[in-house]
């Protein structure tokens, strides 16, 4: 999936977003924002914020900034914080969510809804997520991986050739994945119909940078 493919995908959906994945996917987005434990104050960051579905969900008392790659979907968004009046929607961006215009560790938490199957690179997605997370904040991802029904995971994987078409990947396995990235994932369940989808929680654990290791006691040590 390139980004050319991604942006015409939503550019087809922006319009009937809300009506094929609005209840689809709420549970999931709700189940999230329960699991962050929002504190009044923080800053909260949502890649691949679409058409806003869950802003409405995020309490009054945190800072939220959303970013998507695509106008369409962002633009609805922004009606939707409009017509809500969410004030604590503080920045509704177009950005590419694998190279953010971001500072280091500028959020406390950050999170991912049903985005991680869509992007080019699911890996450079998640490093960035993690470069813009406070050292001891933490990643939330909700999404569907690769079913482990051989049947309906073989179906998956027949399908996957249409990703570029649908919008998204049906074959992402969560042990790679998970691999890949190097997740810390504290927590890990099934959501949405049948718990088909997965919610994972990570802590974003930052290996100490190296001036910090240099200027360490040699007794202190760095097992990472
Ligand atoms: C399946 S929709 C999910 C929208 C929303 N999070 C929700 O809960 O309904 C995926 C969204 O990710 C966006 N997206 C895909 N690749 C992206 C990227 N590289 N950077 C930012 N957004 C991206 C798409 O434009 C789309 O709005």
């Amino acid at each position: 999936m390139n980004i050319e493919a991604i942006e015409k995908a939503y550019r087809r959906q922006a319009r009937y977003y809300d009506l094929y994945f609005g209840a689809l996917f709420h549970r999931g987005r709700k189940a999230v924002i329960d699991r962050i434990g929002c504190r009044p104050g923080e800053k909260i960051l949502e890649v691949g914020v679409g058409t806003g579905l869950s802003l409405p969900m995020y309490p009054d008392d945190v800072f939220v900034t959303g970013i998507d790659i695509s106008p369409e979907m962002l633009e609805r968004a922004r009606r939707r914080r409009e017509r809500d009046e969410l004030d604590n929607v503080t920045e509704l961006r177009l950005m590419d969510a694998e190279q953010m215009q971001f500072a280091d560790d500028e959020f406390d938490k950050v999170v991912a809804m049903y985005v991680v199957p869509v992007v080019s690179n699911p890996k450079n997605l998640v490093d960035e997520m993690y470069r813009v997370c406070k050292p001891e904040g933490e990643l939330f991802i909700v999404n569907h991986f690769q079913s482990q029904n051989p049947l309906v995971g073989r179906l998956e994987q027949l399908i996957s050739p249409l990703s570029a078409m649908i919008g998204f990947r049906t074959n992402l396995c969560l042990d790679n994945f998970i691999q890949e990235t190097d997740l810390d994932v504290i927590e890990r369940s099934g959501v949405n119909m049948f718990g088909y989808w997965t919610m994972l929680q990570a802590r974003n654990i930052k290996p100490p940078v190296i001036e910090e290791l240099v200027s360490m006691p040699a007794s202190a040590g760095y097992a990472g």
